[in-house]
């Protein structure tokens, strides 16, 4: 069995002032999260010479994985988070208070929903396509650091689960979701590393 470790990146300054969206750097916290991730993918893969890192083009999870020496790093845009268009950069309750026919939309059906010149989870599940191929087909461990939507979306793949649930899956800050793909199937542990 192989691992495939999936993580958000540490946390952001927009995260900190809930704002979605955006290509800020990571708060404090964010980056004593990036040198226990490094800590633990460097004991985890130690022997995996083949091993590689994946991260999406924004700051946030480049900067996640900065500290981890040893293994090549990949930067994939397909892995960036749902782009929000004219929301990126708000609040939710900016959203809400400004444009609540938008925020009752995406309420009503958070799968479907497209934000204006932006994308939905549909977008987003559609656009991992490639990377999905080549996570199957790497035989190496694969570390992928990435975005709330996107990881949901990627582990809804692996842990086979529903189209439906895919926006509401909890995927934390701060904590690895190790998935084992073995012959009998997959298996899941999740560490989480800090609060
Ligand atoms: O808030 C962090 C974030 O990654 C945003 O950048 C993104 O828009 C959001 O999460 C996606 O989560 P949800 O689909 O629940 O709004």
């Amino acid at each position: 069995p192989r691992p495939i470790l999936l993580t958000r990146h540490g946390e952001s300054m927009d995260n900190v002032r809930g704002r979605i969206g955006g290509d800020t750097e990571l708060s404090e916290a964010g980056e004593v999260y990036s040198k226990k991730l490094a800590n633990f993918v460097e004991k985890r893969l130690k022997s995996e010479r083949a091993a590689s890192i994946w991260t999406s083009t924004l700051q946030r999870t480049i900067l996640t994985a900065s500290p981890i020496g040893g293994f090549p790093k990949i930067q994939w845009r397909a892995l960036d988070e749902i782009y929000a268009g004219v929301c990126d950069g708000m609040t939710y309750e900016e959203i809400k208070k400004n444009m609540p026919e938008e925020y009752e939309a995406r309420k009503k059906d958070k799968l479907r929903y497209r934000y204006p010149r932006g994308e939905s989870y549909l977008d987003v599940i559609q656009r991992l396509e490639p990377v999905i191929i080549e996570l199957e087909r790497q035989r190496a461990p694969v570390v992928v650091i990435s975005h709330q939507a996107v990881l949901r979306a990627l582990y809804a793949y692996f842990a086979d689960r529903p189209l439906k649930e895919i926006p509401h899956i909890e995927v934390p800050l701060h904590t690895i979701i190790e998935i084992q793909m073995g012959v009998t199937g997959v298996q899941e542990k999740r560490y989480k590393l800090m609060d």
